[in-house]
């Protein structure tokens, strides 16, 4: 079966908690906001974090902050805890940066900025909310990292280091919280068709180009959509996802299983 954006997971009956709210950072826009909509589609409730003002979730359930800032964190807690006794079902952090530029030429300063945003925002998620978790025994963490966790790309050092920092601190987590029935997983997409991923193309010199580039040195042959990640992520908070922790699922349409060696289109 193929999924098509708007198919597939709204209409399952995903066994997904709904007696405590699930957090999701970045959620005002693209991955975050797709991941937002479907678990309103799917009845649970949901506790979002950005810098936008708004998101998806009714506005009283929305947290407007920097995940970098331990400030924002304390909302969150607060009003997580004035929805349930029990803490969070789950955190998913979507939350995050990107600067384009060479690393001869980066700022240290950006390099500090995307660690402190990329990885330290969903260090302080952790170290909030999986303690009511771990409580329970019953919860989990799903961080968007990326394919940058895992490979160098071009012009995106700032970037590719925080978010190899990320998945090495989520392995971490997930070691030190499997004990405590606490399942902690990194989802690594490839190229996502979201504001990030055009405000990335932007930043060439003929973005039209640079998006049938990558297109073409994508096996799927197209960028995939926010949904599609969205799908995984939903999987992977779910006790469906119960075997599965410290993993780093690639979600790329097949772009870093091989190389573009092609002799032929
Ligand atoms: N789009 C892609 O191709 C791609 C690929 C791999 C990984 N990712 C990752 O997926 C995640 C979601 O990205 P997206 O493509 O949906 O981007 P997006 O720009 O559409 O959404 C990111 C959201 O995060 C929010 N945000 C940024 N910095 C924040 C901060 N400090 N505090 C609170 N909120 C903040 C933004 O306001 C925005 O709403 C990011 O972590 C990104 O690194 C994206």
């Amino acid at each position: 079966m193929t999924v098509e954006a708007g198919d597939g997971m709204a209409q399952l009956a995903v066994p997904i908690d709904r007696s405590r709210p699930y957090v999701v950072t970045g959620a005002g826009s693209g991955i975050g906001q797709a991941v937002t909509e479907l678990l309103l589609q799917l009845d649970a409730e949901v506790v979002t974090v950005d810098l936008a003002a708004s998101s998806p979730a009714p506005q009283d359930r929305h947290v407007s902050g920097n995940v970098a800032e331990t400030a924002t964190w304390q909302r969150v807690v607060d009003l997580v805890g004035r929805l349930s006794d029990d803490g969070a079902a789950g955190l998913i952090t979507c939350a995050g940066a990107i600067v384009v530029r060479d690393l001869a030429t980066t700022p240290p300063e950006d390099f500090e900025r995307l660690f402190r945003v990329n990885a330290l925002g969903v260090l302080h998620g952790i170290q909030r909310l999986v303690p009511a978790m771990a409580e329970r025994r019953d919860g989990s963490v799903v961080a968007v990292a990326s394919v940058d966790s895992l490979f160098a790309e071009d012009r995106m050092s700032a970037y590719a280091t925080s978010k190899g920092a990320l998945l090495q601190m989520i392995r971490s987590a997930a070691v030190e919280h499997a004990r405590h029935g606490v399942r902690i997983n990194a989802v690594c997409p490839g190229a996502i068709d979201t504001p990030l991923l055009r405000q990335h193309l932007n930043e060439s010199s003929n973005p039209d180009a640079a998006r049938r580039r990558l297109e073409g040195v994508t096996p799927a042959g197209r960028l995939l959509s926010p949904l599609e990640i969205a799908h995984l992520l939903i999987f992977l908070g779910s006790p469906l996802a119960s075997a599965i922790s410290g993993a780093a699922i690639v979600a790329d349409g097949g772009l870093t299983s091989t190389y573009d060696f092609r002799l032929e289109d």
